[in-house]
């Protein structure tokens, strides 16, 4: 590997001591977790508006750690050549474990510098890049590098740091750099703490104690060598520096004020008229409890518009990330629940991409002449925008 800089040798000493996740709390083994955002088909889909076969595509874990992702991102795509890179070989080590307990296809494991990924050959479709961008010396070069690496209708996964939801964590942090702590002493401060106090609450109510179970999450969480907070803002201006674009947040619900809250109209009227990213920021200065932005990018210069949609030449698949929560309700993976009745309910058990959106409107109405023509079709689009259904071309 390449001499790095001083924050990577720090940061690569702290994750070879400590590899991140802890393998106390997740233990290697055959089953696979399976979260939307690491599925090349789900990230693919919804940021192009394209389906599109994992068979052939070439993917990246940049950041891997112990291979929690890429372990899902393997499985998810049949077909794909994956690849996978860390500082820390303790890490690459356990992640290289846990592709071997999985017994599917091979994952290329590289010993690597964010910083120096463009020296990694070839590009990718879909780099999934996860609580690593943060951590580096030079946040918008290492975005620079994963854009140097993105094919031009790739798609980037990135999940940052929020100062304002990570607020009580940057607090013991820089509690624990005054005192220059460890592990132990960093322990005995927070037992030392009424239960009551904000830090305390937050450790043991919101975090479940994990971070005092773990001494690789205290390390990851309190003593971290490098660390960056993004507000929003920053996020988007992070992004447009190194020529990227924010497609979408993976979680829009959390971002919509309706959805939060019962605003007064004015309120909602104008809360709407507002630009993208002011929204955002009205919504995170409202709420502050969003720790990390989970999202989507993509080249600054690709386009964001959307295929056109021909009923008679497009199809819908029911997403297995989707849930049936019973009887009539189905939850996409945006986590936005949809009543339907009966006969919809039924189509969408249907959807499984053998016939067209027409033919599968056609049918329905047939059995319900008393309603609007388009009306199962509307309810199609509410539901592909759930993440319950996607569209392809036959
Ligand atoms: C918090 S862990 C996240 C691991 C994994 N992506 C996940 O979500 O579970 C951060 C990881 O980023 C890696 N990392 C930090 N800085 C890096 C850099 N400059 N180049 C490559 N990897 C880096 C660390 O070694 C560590 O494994």
């Amino acid at each position: 590997m390449k001499e790095q800089s001083e924050v990577s040798r720090r940061v690569r000493q702290q994750y070879e001591d400590a590899p991140f996740p802890p393998v106390g709390a997740f233990p290697v083994r055959s089953e696979v977790d399976r979260v939307w955002l690491y599925s090349f088909q789900e990230v693919y889909y919804h940021a192009t508006g394209r389906w599109r076969s994992p068979q052939g595509a070439r993917l990246l874990d940049a950041g891997c750690g112990t291979g929690m992702g890429v372990q899902q991102i393997r499985h998810l795509a049949p077909g794909a050549e994956v690849h996978a890179c860390d500082l820390s070989n303790a890490s690459l080590k356990v992640a290289a474990e846990r592709i071997q307990a999985l017994d599917e296809e091979p994952v290329t494991f590289h010993q690597m510098d964010l910083l120096d990924l463009s020296e990694l050959p070839g590009t990718f479709d879909a780099i999934f890049c996860s609580g690593v961008v943060h951590h580096t010396g030079n946040p918008v070069e290492a975005l620079r590098q994963l854009r140097s690496k993105l094919k031009p209708d790739g798609v980037l996964y990135l999940m940052l740091y929020s100062r304002y939801g990570r607020r009580p964590t940057m607090l013991m942090r820089r509690v624990l750099q005054l005192l220059d702590a460890d592990v132990p002493l960093g322990s005995e401060l927070f037992a030392a703490l009424p239960k009551d106090h904000f830090l305390a609450r937050w450790e043991y109510e919101s975090k479940g104690s994990h971070n005092l179970q773990h001494r690789e999450w205290f390390i990851d969480t309190y003593l971290n060598a490098q660390e960056k907070n993004y507000s929003i803002g920053e996020v988007f201006s992070d992004l447009q520096e190194a020529g990227l674009r924010f497609v979408r947040h993976a979680h829009p619900q959390w971002w919509e004020l309706q959805n939060r809250l019962q605003a007064p109209p004015e309120v909602s009227r104008r809360f709407q008229a507002l630009p993208e990213l002011q929204r955002y920021e009205l919504m995170e200065n409202l709420f502050s409890d969003q720790e990390e932005y989970y999202f989507l990018a993509s080249h600054a210069e690709s386009t964001s518009e959307l295929p056109t949609r021909d009923p008679e030449r497009v199809t819908a698949l029911r997403s297995s990330f989707a849930r049936h929560r019973g009887g009539s309700l189905w939850q996409g993976y945006f986590g936005m629940a949809l009543e339907l009745d009966a006969y919809m309910n039924e189509l969408v058990e249907g959807c499984d991409g053998s016939r067209s959106l027409a033919k599968m409107c056609s049918a329905w109405n047939l059995r319900h002449p008393e309603d609007p023509a388009d009306f199962s079709m509307a309810v199609l689009h509410q539901l592909e925008r759930s993440g319950v259904l996607f569209f392809r071309d036959l």
